[in-house]
């Protein structure tokens, strides 16, 4: 039995309180999936920014009537502190997922991605540690290794943030180790690279390259690819992320604390990326004919990203479950749904 199938066992024998923020979105909502379906007690929050009622709706539809029983929702904003601390009561292990994505987002207006992603962050911090939450684990980013040029990426080595976005993530790094070290407030960080999968926004200005992609395919129009197609990133299948949160949450002492790159630890070219769409659209009747575009590079945009992954299976004993093509087969048939309906 893996650590993480032993984690989920424990918790579906003594279920916890968790809250989850941002969880109407991408990765919130799949945490939310796999938690009720464990038997957790959840609360939720989320102000649809970015979110959708669609997702917290398909959850319902995929859990027993039992398990939708244990979820109750807040709508509001992580901005006002007394929502915060409405949201954090009683509650054992906060996964704090809500913030605005999105480099270019944040390039185009740094003032609202500041308001969500620090002051909204420290509100949460604050709040769970005014509860005595037994540990705070957010979402932090890949963004954060910046200008740095090593490859692979390893947690204590970071180079100057390219944009907006990824200085707020760093400063969440920063207010998390000062909550330890002033208040003794129990945080982990996790660097997510590039994850993908179900329920990720494919519509929008800011949608991220993957489902982006496969919409255009699924509806037969261009696929854009901003530079030479060579820019590669660690693509992350989400239930890979979730596995991530669930054994953070539930870390022993020596793994609290911490940043934690959360990953495949492999790199994939935009090019490749591509190919691994296309051929994963084939196997379900959908066959693009088209070439990519070629455009402008990104301004904000690291050219390479990949993880070392060797402290998150040291410390938290995480084992990536899919790899990029078995993520994107295992994902396909949801974009064909949700894409034609
Ligand atoms: N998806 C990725 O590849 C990736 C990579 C690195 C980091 N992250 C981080 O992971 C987290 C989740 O990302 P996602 O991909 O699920 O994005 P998402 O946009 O699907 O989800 C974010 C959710 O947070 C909510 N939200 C935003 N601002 C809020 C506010 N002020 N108050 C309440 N709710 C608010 C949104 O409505 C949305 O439901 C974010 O913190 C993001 O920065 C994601």
């Amino acid at each position: 039995m893996t650590h993480y199938n032993e984690i989920k066992a424990m918790l579906s024998a003594s279920p916890k309180t968790w809250l989850i923020t941002g969880v109407a979105g991408f990765i919130g909502s799949n945490l939310l999936e796999t938690l009720l379906l464990l038997n957790q007690k959840v609360v939720g929050l989320d102000n649809f920014a970015t979110g959708h009622h669609h997702n917290l709706d398909e959850v319902k539809s995929l859990v027993s009537d039992e398990n939708w029983a244990n979820f109750s929702f807040i709508s509001g904003d992580i901005r006002d502190f007394e929502t915060c601390e409405n949201a954090t009561q009683n509650v054992d292990y906060v996964l704090h997922q809500a913030a605005l994505g999105s480099v270019p987002r944040s390039i185009a207006d740094p003032i609202l991605t500041n308001s969500s992603n620090i002051t909204g962050f420290l509100n949460m911090l604050t709040a769970a540690k005014n509860a005595k939450v037994k540990n705070f684990v957010y979402a932090a980013s890949s963004s954060t290794y910046g200008d740095h040029p090593a490859l692979p990426k390893v947690e204590e080595t970071i180079g100057n943030p390219l944009s907006p976005y990824a200085v707020t993530k760093y400063v969440n790094e920063l207010y998390a180790a000062v909550f330890k070290r002033t208040y003794d407030f129990n945080s982990i960080g996790l660097r997510y690279f590039n994850v993908f999968g179900q329920r990720q926004d494919p519509n929008g200005a800011y949608a991220a390259v993957i489902p982006k992609w496969t919409a255009a395919m699924i509806g037969d129009e261009e696929v854009i690819i901003n530079g030479d197609g060579e820019t590669s990133r660690d693509f992350c299948f989400i239930e890979n992320t979730v596995q991530a949160n669930i054994l953070s949450a539930t870390a022993e002492e020596q793994g609290l604390n911490q940043i934690y790159n959360v990953a495949v630890g492999d790199r994939t070219s935009l090019n490749e990326l591509f190919s691994n769409i296309s051929l994963a659209l084939a196997g379900n009747q959908i066959n693009y004919k088209k070439s990519p575009v070629y455009e402008d590079f990104r301004i904000g945009d690291v050219r390479h990203s990949q993880a070392d992954i060797t402290k998150i299976k040291n410390l938290l004993h995480y084992e990536p479950e899919f790899d990029i093509k078995s993520g994107i087969l295992k994902a396909m048939p949801w974009y064909t749904t949700f894409l034609k309906t």
